[in-house]
């Protein structure tokens, strides 16, 4: 086993954060018994102050040849918000069709959660977003520009291919050992009654027809937010388009103890999958050693599950808390250690158990 890996440390602390993800993998590798080569990239807000480059083609198709991409954090205080957004990010996520966005939610103990008296057994579900259309397609317009009757629409792309695939997805991660048989769509049945009769009822055709074991389940997106917060235990898996999906993910972000720890892939199940931490550059803790790297230590997690090895996947989760254990906080400057000791902790669990 052997697999070809990109690397995109980006901005600010991103490459401290993936530098102990890397350090991880190593272990884990070891371990498990595969090797790997590993492909530096240096996109972003340097690279595009320097040359005016974010994501050229050539990179992408490069990009797209990659097992797995291991990506840390893109955004500079001298870079104009948007820029690296949609000529990194976004142009990664649309040119390798990576459709969906799994964001697992899952409480670890010994982390502080705002969500009183709930603990790791209510706090423990699985986000997929559709990560290519939606709102997120760019397409609309305005009218009269500039003037008192200016008009801009932002519309929201919905194809049945498009829904089907991500849904199709959901339902296959609801089936997965570690899963509890329950699918959650989340939508807004009763106002969007365009974009979300065609989600229903690709949702309903799906299940009925291909996994008729899983438990169907709905919510509105107003309400689910409000679920997150009172019952976050009825939660499995839960599939939304791009919009929702984007601002429901930060809610649980928070419910399961923070950016620094929340991590995500951005998958084409026939293609390759980027994997990150949800956090951004976070350019004031640059290069003091302070920044917490569990998150991006949870994405190569992720990414060895991506890669056909769950198992390594559980070692990196049990060494991260292990390390939580030995923690003061999560919080960047407060974690009673360096961002190379926590590395140093998961490390060490991965590699002897
Ligand atoms: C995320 C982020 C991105 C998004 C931004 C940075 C474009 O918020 O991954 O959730 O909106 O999808
Ligand atoms: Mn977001």
């Amino acid at each position: 086993m052997h697999y070809d890996i990109a690397v995109l440390p980006g901005d600010g602390t991103g490459p401290e954060v993936v530098a102990e993800g890397l350090k991880v993998l190593a272990a884990a590798a070891a371990r498990a018994g595969f090797t790997y080569d590993l492909t530096h990239y240096d996109f972003g807000a340097e690279r595009y102050l320097r040359t005016g480059e974010t994501l050229p083609d050539s990179a992408l198709d490069e990009l797209r040849g990659h097992d797995a991409i291991f990506l840390g954090a893109i955004g500079h205080p001298d870079v104009q918000p948007g820029i690296l957004e949609q000529g990194i990010l976004l142009k990664a996520r649309f040119g390798l069709d990576l459709y969906v966005n799994l964001r697992p939610v899952k409480l670890y103990p010994g982390v502080w959660t705002p969500v009183k008296d709930k603990g790791p057994a209510d706090i423990d579900f699985v986000v997929v977003r559709e990560n290519t259309e939606g709102l997120y397609a760019s397409t609309g317009g305005f009218l009269k520009k500039g003037t008192p009757d200016e008009i801009a629409v932002q519309e929201s792309v919905n194809t049945r291919k498009g829904a089907e695939r991500c849904i199709r997805y959901a339902y296959k991660y609801a089936q997965r050992p570690d899963r509890h048989g329950k699918l959650t769509l989340c939508g807004k049945t009763n106002v969007l009654t365009y974009a979300w009769d065609l989600w229903w009822r690709t949702f309903n055709e799906v299940g009925e027809t291909e996994f008729p074991e899983i438990q169907r389940d709905y919510s509105h997106v107003d309400a689910i937010v409000m679920w997150f917060v009172k019952n976050p235990e009825w939660f499995d898996v839960i599939v939304t388009d791009n919009m929702f999906g984007d601002i429901i993910t930060d809610l649980a972000a928070m419910i399961q103890g923070g950016l620094g720890i929340a991590a995500g892939g951005n998958i084409n199940p026939e293609g390759t999958g980027m994997f990150e931490p949800m956090g951004g550059s976070a350019p004031k803790y640059q290069g003091q050693n302070v920044i917490n790297p569990l998150a991006a230590i949870g994405a190569a997690g992720m990414m060895l599950d991506w890669l056909g090895h769950p198992e390594a996947a559980r070692w990196v989760e049990d060494g991260m808390v292990h390390a939580i254990s030995k923690m003061e906080s999560l919080a960047a400057g407060q974690m009673g250690m360096g961002t190379s000791d926590v590395g140093d902790l998961v490390a060490q669990r991965v590699a002897n158990g």
